[in-house]
């Protein structure tokens, strides 16, 4: 199987990368060699890789950057999506899709399901919930959209990182306590969907880790767990603090807890606590003299 990987270089596409099945020839691409608001690249690349598969792991991510610049967040987000969608259905490949919890409001007080109403609260989420619609109408029976949350990974831009390092930096600390979701790593995400991708699945599927917290508990454990393991060298305070004072631009959801059911049916295997996939993506956490490796 030939798989066209968008986004190389992101949190999700490097663990794509990195853990796809021996069967699949994977080709990776980042942003210099195909953008995906391209037409002529996407062309180009087809023509030259004939996927049987494509997964786009591209995306417009800067949630609050997203609020001023809605319009390129969608070039991305939607456009882009819709334009790779469109080759698969020329071509004939199958299409992989990532979506977010932040096309959820957050209001419904349990976890959402795959066929819940999205009502999303941010211009990122209103980019992303169009993504998924362009995948969805374009690509009915061979479109799949994966909705996750709160991603990270050893590298590139997250919140476990910037936890490391201002903890690394101080000795107290101001977290948000009344958003709760689930932390998932982007190495369980790649591997439920190289699992996803060896079915026949279509449509819209869920996938985050096992179990919720708020930000500030998954602060919490990432100071405990990185204290336990000899990344951090001192003790942090991390208070919790309620979300208004802590002001962002873009509104985020007060409980986007996703629910998994349908996929971990799919793929048969269940998903881990998010605190044992947080316990071993420390493990891979470069220190340097007690500070994090910038
Ligand atoms: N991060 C989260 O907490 C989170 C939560 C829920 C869902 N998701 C979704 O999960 C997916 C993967 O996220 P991630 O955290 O891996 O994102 P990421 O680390 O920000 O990676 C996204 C990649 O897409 C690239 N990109 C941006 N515009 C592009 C374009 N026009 N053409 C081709 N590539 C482009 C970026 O390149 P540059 O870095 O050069 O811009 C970056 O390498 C996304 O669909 C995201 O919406 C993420």
């Amino acid at each position: 199987m030939k798989c066209l990987l968008t986004g190389a270089g992101g949190q999700l596409a490097t663990e794509l990368a990195r853990c796809a099945p021996a069967d699949v020839d994977v080709r990776s691409m980042s942003i210099e060699s195909l953008d995906i608001t391209s037409p002529d690249q996407i062309a180009s690349h087809f023509e030259s890789i004939r996927p049987d598969v494509v997964i786009n792991a591209a995306a417009w991510t800067d949630v609050d950057g997203a609020e001023e610049n809605e319009s390129e967040a969608a070039t991305i987000n939607s456009h882009g999506a819709r334009l790779l969608a469109e080759s698969c259905r020329a071509h004939s490949a199958r299409m992989i899709h990532v979506s977010t919890d932040f096309v959820f409001d957050g209001r419904s007080g349990r976890p959402y399901p795959p066929d819940a109403e999205t009502s999303p609260l941010s211009a990122y989420g209103r980019t992303k919930r169009d993504g998924e619609r362009a995948i969805l109408e374009t690509l009915p029976s061979s479109g799949l959209v994966v909705r996750t949350a709160w991603l990270y990974s050893s590298h590139g831009h997250n919140f476990l990182l910037t936890m490391l390092k201002l903890m690394s930096e101080r000795n107290h600390i101001k977290v948000v306590c009344d958003q709760h979701g689930t932390p998932t790593s982007a190495a369980s995400l790649a591997g439920t969907i190289w699992d996803l991708a060896g079915t026949s699945a279509s449509g819209l599927y869920h996938w985050t880790d096992g179990g919720h917290t708020s930000w500030h508990g998954f602060a919490q454990a990432i100071h405990d767990i990185a204290r336990m393991k000899g990344i951090l060298d001192h003790d942090v305070t991390i208070e919790p603090i309620p979300g208004d004072q802590w002001p962002t631009p873009a509104r985020r959801p007060a409980s986007s807890v996703l629910d998994i059911a349908s996929t971990e049916a799919i793929i048969d295997r269940t998903a881990s606590p998010w605190e044992e996939e947080l316990s071993s993506i420390l493990d891979d956490i470069p220190v340097m003299n007690g500070k994090m490796d910038e």
